[in-house]
């Protein structure tokens, strides 16, 4: 079962910062998973739809400035970092697994992703492009179709896997409260790959790993290294 540090190690440093990606990668792991927005010219990796949680800053990110979001405090004196400066740390090292969150960063991405394989060492092969927007995960993968796909939900679809056949994807996210052996055979049935998010205890992830899963996206990597 593949380790995905989500997030970065998200609970040894602040969650998605440089920090966190530096830890991932010293523990060893084979993938991290990072969120990607976009906010005035630039691919920013941070989850939530505002800054309050994570940030010293305030309002929606979308709505900042570039200067602004680069000054503020992600927490332990960390920035918000951008794709590209979590692309240049990372180096082709281990997977990335993008998780495009909303509207407008499927073509950023693309062009991102392209520019770090001929400047950065990576391949198409360290990508996997995720998202619960499906319309712009439909839209990625027609700028990239060559790229694994992860099909995000958070619920227990009423169809099984089928939504993440019908968008071509490579694997099937879920929720660690919404799967079952039942969406795992079925997922695997349409040659799709499970991984289920977001896995902390060690007794939680043997238990997915028994009914086959295929990997997990943890904040505690160091748990399962
Ligand atoms: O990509 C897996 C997981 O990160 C999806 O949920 O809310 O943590 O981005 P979230
Ligand atoms: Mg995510």
């Amino acid at each position: 079962m593949q380790i995905i540090a989500h997030r970065g190690a998200s609970k040894l440093a602040p969650e998605n910062t440089l920090k966190a990606m530096e830890i991932a990668i010293a523990l060893g792991v084979g993938a991290i998973e990072l969120d990607v927005q976009w906010a005035d010219g630039e691919l920013w990796v941070f989850h939530d739809r505002r800054l309050e949680r994570c940030t010293d800053g305030h309002g929606v990110l979308t709505e900042q400035s570039r200067d602004y979001l680069a000054s503020l405090d992600a927490g332990d004196g960390e920035r918000i970092p951008t794709l590209w400066q979590v692309m240049s740390l990372i180096a082709g090292r281990c997977e990335l697994h993008i998780e495009l969150k909303g509207a407008h960063t499927a073509e950023p991405v693309a062009a991102l992703t392209r520019r770090a394989e001929a400047e950065l060492g990576f391949t198409p092969a360290h990508w996997v492009v995720s998202s619960f927007h499906h319309p712009e995960l439909a839209h990625f993968a027609r700028l990239r179709p060559e790229l694994r796909l992860g099909a995000l939900t958070a619920s227990l679809p009423l169809h099984g896997a089928r939504f993440a056949e019908e968008l071509g994807a490579w694997s099937l996210n879920c929720d660690v409260d919404f799967v079952d052996a039942g969406l795992v055979a079925d997922a695997h049935r349409r040659g799709l790959k499970v991984l289920v998010y977001t896995v902390d205890e060690v007794s939680d992830g043997d238990a997915l790993a028994a009914m086959g899963v295929d990997g997990i996206f943890t904040n505690r990597p160091d748990r399962f290294s």
